[in-house]
């Protein structure tokens, strides 16, 4: 075996595969397209599932990838032991109703044999215990002796993931790492749990479907997916211990040992730390290439616990100030001759995992300030374990890690309630699936639409025109494809062309009218349904309408024009963001329709008005410069070279339409889209931006209109002004300004005077009160009762009470409006004395049925129920008495 780097693995497989007629394909984002069954990308058939259930046609009918996937099942035991990761790449090559298990198994024994050169005494296989063809042809096609091929269960040797969707019996390769590294128990061998047979190559052969009751029926097309984790064919050829050893991996890791300034091997707690690091840096690295950024919930939950574990297991190896950026930067280099996104985004990705380790650290100074709280409070009351939803509190609002708790509560002799805790947890997990509703592994939903052949497709002839004809291809209504649909009904059409926009990039979809010569139909709505299909949603309003009528198609010009505006302005805004925010600007989302531009890009701190007034500036400019639009399809390498811009996670096709604005004295802006655009940006007519806000960690929201829309704003903003004039007695709105400055200080002056009579009346009623306390052994003690007095009065008098004489105690109920507290204030001889007023105003306030307490001269409690109020008070003596020594 000879040694060979992980990216010669790669494109050796790869090569092997495209010998054997398969379409190589980039590996597909990490974020799933069109399937919300999943978070991440998790295998590399995953991308694929449409094609193996035969809902849309593939490319080519054989494929392979290297795919880039993330698990996360295991994610506490990442680092605890060198086989557990969560990021890793799978070689695959697939089949969709084209070769099956005799290729399958022959073309994987040949590169096992003849590319890897693998010694052949080495290997052993397994077969599903009822599949006789394929332990058949390993025998006979391959050769392998029979006590070399183990029969093995469903548990091990058939492929199915989730409750439903494609599946199968598979069959997998091992290799025998030698002695060393097996557990010497006699009856070691394939299917041990030891390290030494090695299970490296998973051949799927996809021939049922699952459904949810639990039976499987066969699939008209039968498949190949098969899987080979990259770092652990590497591991093997580098004949290594673990993936944290192998040659791009192992990079990472020296890296951060040398940031660390210690030696991986040496303590196994460093270790553990070592390896979280390196293998989550690679995870976070691609999520955020892939326009994934830190947030609470879905992906950006995962990318952020694993970030944070990251920088936590940095601080755990001592690792001052940031650190991620430059590991970062090796992970750049080991990776990007398959991944150029890497180098391509590199500031920007620093960017988003620096923000979020600065956002960390953070977290952890205020965590351990609400720890030190929760421990303080412990000790007070006695008590060594804190609370389950005290330590999920910490965990899930304020983001302290639980191990962190775990640690510094054992550092000082205390414990978290972990059932508690796990039973938080576990509350919330079933919550979050609920929320996503059900988990349907493979397979997009089941529309209507897939009821239509799959090979339908409908050409989109609106870039040039805005009428078109065409049959009525299919009328469909939620569930079910019908013949006719009359006045009144909802119902979705699908025809072979249309000039119709369907939503997509952002971009709504077109309104307008479909016209047959029986009925006519208001266009609601378009939307891409499955495999290239157009569905119009209409609302048929007069006559009726029937398959296979000719039918005139017509876009509504005036709202496709104020979508087009708004669209070419967005492209303009995105260059106009980058030039004065900077190069990390990148488009996260937009929503373009008649009315609005919506705009979402990456940023990191709120615009300033300068810098909101630059973008509007460099906007207009472009705009009264009347610059050229043209739309070009060119091959996808072309349009990288010219510098388009090209939208995170997207897959593109090799053929790719470029938009341009300006010449090359005025390069105004270049884009992949394909949206709907004006021919020259002075069509826009003017640009003006209503807000700019967040929307999430790292994520701004740029609200803006554009040609009428602009003039709808002066309307509004002039109407406002009138209005508000005319409230204020204005003949003149210049005077706007000076009346309302005017009126803002009369409203000052009144409330000072107001707050002035208060505290009059207050101090006149505090003074009244001594006139009739009562003396519990030597301790005055008074109670009143005052409504219409806000909390903060209620403080001051209590703070006079106290001030007055060292030997008083007071009880006092203010009620205003929604709030009602008790008051307790005690002098400074009562509190020596015994009088608490925290530990009494919260006995007195049981009796209401209400809570609270405090320090010992001054605290408030809440009040229950309001007509006990006086039986509460009446109390006060006697419960004063029982506190005094
Ligand atoms: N889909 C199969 C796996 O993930 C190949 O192992």
């Amino acid at each position: 075996m000879e040694w060979t780097s992980l990216n010669d693995l790669r494109e050796a497989y790869l090569k092997f595969f495209e010998s054997k007629g398969c379409l190589r394909h980039k590996s597909y984002p990490l974020i799933p397209q069109n399937d919300n069954s999943l978070l991440l990308i998790v295998a590399g058939m995953a991308p694929l599932k449409p094609y193996f259930t035969g809902q849309e046609v593939p490319p080519r009918t054989r494929m392979t990838t290297c795919q880039k996937c993330i698990r996360t099942g295991d994610i506490e035991n990442v680092g605890k032991t060198a086989r557990h990761g969560t990021y890793f790449e799978m070689l695959g090559n697939f089949s969709f109703g084209d070769y099956f298990k005799e290729e399958a198994i022959s073309w994987a024994w040949e590169f096992c044999t003849e590319v890897l050169k693998l010694p052949v005494d080495r290997l052993y296989v397994s077969v599903y215990e009822e599949d006789d063809e394929a332990e058949r042809i390993w025998h006979e096609k391959v050769g392998l002796p029979m006590d070399r091929i183990f029969r093995m269960g469903k548990e091990d040797n058939f492929w199915e993931a989730g409750v439903d969707g494609p599946c199968g019996p598979c069959s997998e390769i091992y290799f025998d790492r030698g002695e060393e590294y097996g557990c010497g128990k006699p009856g070691c061998t394939v299917g041990c749990d030891c390290d030494r047979y090695m299970e490296f190559w998973n051949l799927v052969f996809t021939q049922f479907e699952r459904h949810e009751d639990g039976t499987y029926t066969p699939l008209a097309q039968k498949n190949i997916d098969t899987g080979m984790g990259l770092e652990r064919l590497a591991a093997m050829m580098q004949g290594v211990d673990s993936i944290f050893d192998v040659d791009t991996v192992k990079a990472i890791r020296d890296h951060i040992c040398e940031i660390a300034g210690c030696k991986y091997g040496e303590e196994y707690k460093k270790d553990v730390s070592i390896r979280v690091i390196t293998d989550h840096i690679r995870a976070v690295t691609f999520l955020a290439s892939d326009g994934v950024l830190p947030s609470n919930e879905g992906r950006g939950y995962v990318m952020r616990r694993l970030l944070r574990r990251a920088v936590r297991h940095g601080k755990l190896l001592g690792i001052n100030g940031l650190f991620l950026k430059d590991i970062v930067k090796t992970v750049v280099d080991c990776n990007k001759c398959e991944y150029n996104e890497l180098e391509e985004k590199y500031d920007y990705i620093v960017k988003v995992l620096t923000t979020e380790e600065q956002n960390f650290n953070k977290t952890i100074d205020r965590g351990m300030k609400i720890l030190d709280e929760y421990i303080e409070n412990m000790s007070s009351e006695g008590r060594k374990v804190l609370d389950g939803e005290s330590c999920f509190k910490l965990s899930d609002t304020y983001g302290f890690p639980i191990d962190l708790t775990r640690e510094i509560l054992e550092e000082k002799c205390f414990e978290a309630d972990e059932d508690g805790y796990a039973a938080c947890v576990e509350k919330q997990r079933v919550t979050a699936r609920e929320a996503r509703g059900g988990s349907k592994y493979m397979g997009s939903d089941e529309t209507v639409f897939h009821k239509i052949d799959k090979e339908f497709h409908t050409e989109f002839t609106g870039y040039e025109k805005l009428t078109d004809t065409a049959e009525i291809a299919f009328i469909a209504t939620d569930d079910e494809l019908v013949e006719n649909a009359g006045a009144g009904d909802e119902v979705y059409i699908v025809s072979a062309r249309t000039p119709f926009y369907a939503e997509s990039g952002g971009q709504a979809g077109d309104k307008g009218t479909i016209t047959t010569s029986s009925g006519k139909c208001r266009v609601l709505d378009v939307q891409k349904a499955v495999a290239g299909k157009f569905a119009h949603r209409v609302k048929v309003t007069e006559g009726g309408i029937s398959v296979g009528q000719t039918a005139e198609f017509a876009v509504d010009k005036k709202t496709r024009l104020a979508t087009m505006r708004n669209h070419s302005c967005a492209h303009l805004l995105q260059s106009a963001l980058r030039q004065v925010l900077g190069d990390h600007v990148h488009q996260a989302g937009q929503l373009v329709d008649e009315n609005r531009l919506r705009f979402d890009f990456s940023h990191f701190n709120a615009m300033t008005l300068e810098e909101r007034l630059r973008v509007e500036m460099l906007v207009n400019k472009y705009i009264l410069s009347a610059l050229d639009i043209t739309v070009r399809e060119m091959p996808i390498a072309e349009a990288q070279k010219l510098g388009a811009m090209a939208l995170f996670g997207e897959k593109y096709g090799d053929v790719v339409r470029v938009v341009s604005m300006g010449d090359e004295e005025e390069n105004a802006s270049i884009e992949f889209c394909g949206g709907t655009h004006l021919d020259n940006t002075s069509k826009i007519g003017l640009f003006k931006i209503i807000s700019e806000s967040s929307v999430a960690s790292g994520v701004r929201r740029i609200e803006a209109v554009t040609g009428t829309g602009v003039l709808e704003l002066f309307n509004e903003n002039d109407r406002l002004i009138h209005h508000a004039s005319e409230i204020l007695k204005l003949a003149n709105p210049m005077e706007l300004l000076k009346r309302c400055t005017a009126v803002m200080h009369d409203i000052r002056e009144l409330e000072r005077e107001r707050d002035a009579l208060q505290s009059e009346i207050s101090s006149l009623r505090t003074k009244s009160l001594f006139d009739n306390a009562a003396d519990v052994g030597g301790i005055k003690v008074i109670t009143a009762m005052f409504t219409g007095i806000k909390p903060d009065m209620l403080r001051k008098m209590g703070d006079e009470i106290k001030a007055s004489r060292s030997d008083i105690f007071a009880v006092i109920a203010g009620v205003d409006g929604e709030k009602a507290n008790f008051l307790a204030v005690a002098g400074k001889d009562a509190v020596a004395k015994g009088a608490h007023a925290g530990r009494i105003v919260g006995k007195i306030a049981a009796v209401t049925g209400g809570k609270g307490g405090g320090r010992p001269d001054s605290a408030m409690a809440g009040i229950g129920d309001r007509f006990k109020i006086d039986e509460a008070l009446d109390k006060t003596i006697e419960i004063v008495g029982e506190f005094v020594k």
